[in-house]
């Protein structure tokens, strides 16, 4: 058996194309385009690639992009003073502070500074504990892309089990609140977690996020399980590599994503499907 390639790159290229059209036909009703402000304080190399990737995709969709690059000694209080007259800018859906920030600003008084309805990353306490409470808003985006993907394989997931792998706040734990939300038995297993390799062997839907290069072996994958690899790593030669030992578990698996072109595409896009939303849902 060799698994289906869940293929992102296109998946996210066709949602892409359906946010266009959506942007034209606001403009031709005479209405404005939505607009996103990204702030990345400093210089740090791996940020400024995010950056220009979606400045890539907001021109791709025609959405307004102010993008904002502060120094890195930029103190707090001038950093909430940006956000708080982005709040208040009446052309400006979502608010993108790019992470992470230099050591001296502390990353949660940031993100809670921002106005909800503009945090299209999904990471503002009152966004995170909506999905808790199962009635989302903007959600948090890795996680979105994540069940996008699931959706395409056509698959009913209600009732499956699920093991997540990694629980951080913008990526692990908001996984296992979607998973459950979409009625998975949920595991979610971390580094205290004494036998990863027994969930994963249990699971229906295998979700790593770790960041630990061939962490997930493929003889353990369920056959005809869903395998989703949100780990990337680069290695000294420039390679990327994912959590799952890819050769062994594509022959496993039912359905599995690629690294790269698996789950970091989608992640962009749910970005700007989140500000798309935000502009329909809170400001027009
Ligand atoms: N740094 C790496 N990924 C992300 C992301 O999705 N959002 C923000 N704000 N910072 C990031």
């Amino acid at each position: 058996m060799t698994a289906t390639i869940i293929n992102g790159n296109a998946i996210s290229a066709s949602i892409r194309e359906g946010i266009r059209d959506k942007v034209a036909r606001l403009e031709q009703a005479g209405k404005r385009p939505p607009g996103l402000a990204i702030i990345l304080v400093g210089e740090d190399p791996a940020s400024q690639v995010y950056v220009r990737g979606k400045r890539r995709d907001c021109a791709e969709v025609g959405f307004k992009l102010d993008a904002y690059n502060p120094e890195s000694d930029i103190s707090q209080d001038q950093l909430l003073k940006m956000i708080s007259d982005l709040n208040d800018d009446s052309t400006i859906d979502g608010i993108l502070v790019q992470l992470p920030l230099p050591k001296h600003i502390d990353n949660l008084a940031i993100i809670e500074a921002i106005h909800p309805n503009k945090d299209v990353d999904g990471f503002h306490p009152y966004n995170v504990g909506r999905l808790v409470l199962r009635h989302p808003g903007l959600r948090p985006c890795t996680p979105m892309g994540v069940m996008q993907l699931i959706e395409h394989t056509g698959l009913a997931i209600r009732g499956m089990d699920a093991t997540v792998i990694g629980v951080s706040n913008h990526v692990g734990r908001p996984m296992a609140l979607e998973l459950l939300l979409a009625g998975c038995t949920v595991a979610a297993a971390h580094k205290f977690t004494s036998n990863t390799q027994k969930h994963v062997e249990n699971a229906d839907i295998v979700v790593s996020a770790v960041g630990i290069p061939g962490l997930i072996k493929g003889e353990w994958i369920k056959p005809g399980a869903i395998v989703i690899d949100i780990g990337i790593t680069r290695d000294e030669k420039g390679k990327l590599h994912g959590d799952v030992i890819f050769d062994t578990a594509v022959k496993r698996a039912g359905w599995i994503t690629p690294v790269p072109g698996g789950v970091g595409p989608m992640t962009r896009v749910s970005m700007l499907q989140n500000t798309f939303y935000a502009l329909e849902k809170f400001h027009s």
